[in-house]
């Protein structure tokens, strides 16, 4: 489908993920003729810029980041809906002139009335903007048309726990509608996780054993091989649970673990979502069932690379954990008693992210003892990227003479199956926004709940005890292994 007449204005948009990723998702949908022909680009920021310095900073945004091919037409017509405009935050008179702006394109560029604001700025200015645009009239329609939208569109972190996200989402509910509301999670516009609902729900072979019964427990991975460089204003304080459990692992939690949705109308698949996360809660003791760490100096790729602390912006007594990992438990008949492991950090021996169903193992095996000493249990795993696709392993016999049998995989990759090629995850979402089709974003009520899973975790953090140490381009701290370990269980190693 392609976007109807709009506009979208972008707070922020000298930061990375402008650069990187929003400017070129833009152009990437107006090359594939996704976008309105009259489309508008609006950037908000404090630099003293004009419409052409910052038309400058698209273009080359677009030509390093973007992932189609440049073509001069596409880029000419993109570039006739590039405006600027300065102010900070605090700035009344910015946002007039934001306002008249927007009004000179609806007039200019056929905009229509329907403009989306994103806000890729810090979560303490939050209020702020979104107070500005109702004080200054953006936060509804200009007219009464129906059809006639305004959206805003929210980066993460929502807050940090649970009373922060309630508060913020009050703060933002207050202005905009839940509906015109759009909270991005990158993760939930990669083929690889909406490919997790077609392989559960579109298939008869996953789902009848997909509980309790057959399943041991699932890993949820999010690897990366980055150390946090150049992120500190970010990123110290916040952490890996914050930064990435709360959002990305239990939203791969919640398509996992969920019932099937009665329709993919944007409804059903959220009441199962909020369902799903209601039921689950993290597994105590947290001293034993969670682990946390910080990565050192160490080698990664054939390079030495810094530790945390001797990045830049980062104290040198800071407490950030770099590496986390919690135990949840769902509480519902189909998942009692199966532990999901969720894991992730950063300078880890390599980028990679994974959901791993773990099956129990036959309930009884009619082999030699010696015969099965190589055969593991069998495993589902979701290769979210970077190999994307999907892995399983079973026992097969060993050619020979003699009965043994030992573990073998059976691949799906998406590159030797499909010679459609899928856009990248903010494409989609951005698109999505303009299109005003919310699936792919979590509501207040998922953030909340998520936040609600693990405020314990944090509060246990927080009262005591330090992250654990772990050399860069290692797999984490040891007390991850042994969290494994206690249960008698292990990491794999993707
Ligand atoms: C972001 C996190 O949400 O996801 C980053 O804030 C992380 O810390 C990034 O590096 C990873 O995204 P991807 O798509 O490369 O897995």
């Amino acid at each position: 489908r392609i976007a109807g007449p709009c506009g979208l204005v972008i707070f922020g948009v000298t930061g990375d993920l402008s650069r990187k990723k929003l400017m070129p998702a833009i152009y990437d949908l107006a090359n594939r003729g996704l976008l309105p022909p009259g489309f508008a680009l609006v950037g908000f920021a404090r630099r003293d810029w004009a419409d052409q310095d910052f038309m400058q900073v698209v273009h080359e945004a677009v030509k390093e980041h973007a992932r189609t091919p440049f073509r001069q037409g596409v880029w000419d017509r993109l570039a006739e809906g590039i405006r600027f405009v300065q102010g900070t935050f605090d700035d009344d008179a910015a946002f007039d002139s934001l306002a008249s702006t927007i009004e000179d394109l609806d007039r200019e560029r056929g905009t229509g009335g329907n403009h989306a604001f994103y806000l890729s700025v810090p979560p303490n200015a939050f209020t702020t903007v979104v107070n500005q645009l109702k004080r200054c009239g953006l936060a509804t329609p200009p007219g009464d048309d129906p059809n006639q939208w305004r959206r805003v569109v929210i980066e993460k972190p929502f807050g940090h726990d649970l009373t922060s996200a309630k508060r913020l989402n009050k703060t933002v509910n207050d202005v905009f509608p839940e509906e015109s509301v759009f909270r991005i999670d990158h993760y939930l516009g990669k083929e690889t996780v909406q490919n997790i609902l077609a392989l559960r729900f579109a298939n008869q072979l996953y789902e009848p054993i997909w509980n309790a019964n057959y399943v041991d427990h699932v890993q949820i991975t999010m690897a990366e091989d980055i150390g946090l460089g150049g992120r500190a204003g970010y990123y110290d304080g916040i952490g890996a649970a914050r930064d990435v459990i709360q959002n990305h692992l239990l939203q791969l939690l919640a398509l996992v673990a969920m019932e099937e949705p009665v329709s993919f109308r944007p409804s059903d698949l959220r009441t199962e979502k909020v369902k799903v996360l209601s039921a689950t809660r993290p597994v105590a003791p947290l001293g034993e069932t969670t682990a946390r760490g910080q990565y050192t100096g160490g080698w990664q790729g054939g390079q030495k690379v810094p530790g945390l602390v001797e990045e830049g912006g980062f104290a040198k007594d800071s407490t950030t954990e770099t590496y986390a990992a919690i135990t949840a438990e769902v509480h519902t008949r189909r998942w009692a008693g199966v532990p999901f492991y969720l894991r992730t950090g950063k300078r880890l021996g390599r980028r990679v992210t994974e959901v791993a169903v773990v099956f129990k193992r036959a309930p009884h095996l009619p082999f030699d003892d010696t015969a099965t000493e190589e055969l593991g249990q069998n495993a589902l795993v979701i290769r979210v990227q970077p190999d994307e696709g999907v892995t399983m392993r079973f026992g097969s016999k060993v050619p020979g003479t003699t009965m043994e049998v030992r573990d073998v995989t059976m691949d799906f990759g998406y590159g030797h199956a499909f010679t459609e090629s899928s856009p990248e995850a903010y494409e989609r979402l951005l698109l999505d926004v303009l299109l005003g089709e919310p699936s792919l974003f979590p509501k207040n009520d998922e953030v909340e709940l998520s936040w609600e899973i693990l405020d314990p975790v944090l509060k246990h953090w927080a009262a005591g005890g330090t992250p654990e140490k772990y050399k860069a381009g290692t797999w984490g701290p040891a007390s991850a292994d042994q969290m494994m370990a206690r249960t008698g269980r292990h990491w794999r190693r993707p």
